[in-house]
């Protein structure tokens, strides 16, 4: 009884006038075609087609075997600068909120991946800007303020010649409370600077990034004027009771950076916002406070929802990464950073 694979004896007794031996050749001669075909007609076509790229070509020739006849070919479309290296974002950072929280772990991510200058602008003191801002430009500016942010804009601009990105983290709790009990006084100041505080900055961050020319980007990119990424909240996509005033401001986040990544993309400028789930920062610790063993309670539910705790620098590494020309298609984008916290129906 003979045994083959994907061919067995009856089939084969149909035709007796073949013998068996050159239908198995056959079976080999087809299955080397294809492999040699694969690996290297494929080759071929990359190297005379302009419209597709090699992948392998970023990879060291050698690696591959590759006939001595093909390397004329291959190197057609052989680039071997064309491996990417540098930093991931090396031009000029400036981060409202920057002293503290979620704003300097922006700004660290920055510095790590190359930066040329930081620029942290906040209203905290100087000990806290002092432990801060390692190496940046550290601006005393209030997001609130008009004449402030202009000012702190053309410091930086001054200082470093540029903006190139700009993250819009100045943000506060603002006091809880029902809808039916609200104060609009407190109510006003959470919009003041989460919403009000965010607009004024988009606006002179784009118009600094409307007067200048593209940071290097790489060939066959659309050129990037400047990006800005403005912290917005999980409660810019839902929200829960006795939040309504910043709740209300994390939604106008989102819309205010909409509008300007239309306004922005004609000057290849990207507006993106991102909502973080639930970090422990200060501004969480003074807000848990407020409500004592509750305030604790609901702490671990949320971060229950959320899997685990989360590190500062995952929302700082996340808003370097949406900055740079590699996410040049992303624009008006809200990225949810929450570790599934959102779309988690459950508190486990
Ligand atoms: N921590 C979280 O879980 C969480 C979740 C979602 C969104 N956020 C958002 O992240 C951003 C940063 O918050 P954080 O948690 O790091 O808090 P944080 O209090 O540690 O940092 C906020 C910073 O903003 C500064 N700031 C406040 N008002 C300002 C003003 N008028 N002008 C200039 N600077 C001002 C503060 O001085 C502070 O340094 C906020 O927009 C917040 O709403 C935080």
């Amino acid at each position: 009884m003979r045994t083959s694979i994907g061919l067995n004896s009856n089939a084969l007794s149909r035709y007796p006038h073949i013998p068996s031996v050159y239908i198995y050749f056959s079976f080999i001669a087809w299955g080397a075609y294809f492999y040699i075909s694969n690996r290297y007609i494929l080759n071929i076509c990359y190297a005379y087609s302009p419209a597709i790229e090699n992948p392998r070509r970023y990879f060291q020739h050698g690696t591959t075997l590759t006939p001595k006849c093909l390397i004329p070919l291959l190197s057609l479309s052989h680039q071997p600068n064309a491996k990417r290296s540098g930093p991931v974002a090396p031009g000029v950072a400036f981060i409202t909120g920057g002293a503290r929280g979620l704003g300097n772990a922006v700004a660290v991510s920055f510095a790590k991946e190359g930066a040329r200058a930081v620029v942290l602008v906040d209203i905290q003191d100087a000990a806290t800007f002092e432990a801060g801002k390692k190496e940046c430009l550290a601006i005393h500016a209030d997001v609130t303020k008009e004449d402030e942010m202009e000012k702190a804009v053309a410091e930086a601009v001054a200082k470093f010649g540029r903006i190139d990105y700009a993250a819009n983290f100045a943000g506060v709790t603002g006091r809880a409370g029902l809808v039916s009990d609200m104060s609009l006084d407190e109510y006003q100041k959470t919009m003041a600077v989460n919403s009000s505080g965010v607009i004024i900055s988009t606006k002179w961050e784009l118009r600094q990034m409307m007067k200048q020319s593209s940071i290097d980007v790489e060939e066959g990119r659309v050129p990037q004027s400047g990006s800005i990424v403005n912290c917005a909240s999980v409660n810019s996509v839902q929200a829960n009771v006795g939040s309504a005033a910043y709740t209300a401001s994390k939604h106008a986040v989102v819309g205010i950076t909409k509008v300007a990544s239309l306004e922005g993309r004609n000057h290849n400028i990207r507006v993106n916002a991102i909502s973080p789930g639930f970090l422990y920062t200060k501004m969480i610790d003074e807000a848990l406070k407020r409500h004592g063993d509750l305030g604790e309670a609901h702490w671990k539910t949320y971060e229950a929802r959320q899997g685990r705790q989360a590190a500062f620098s995952e929302i700082g590494d996340a808003a370097v990464l949406l900055s740079t020309p590699r996410m040049s298609l992303v624009n008006g984008h809200n990225l949810v950073i929450d570790n599934g916290f959102t779309i988690n129906e459950s508190n486990t």
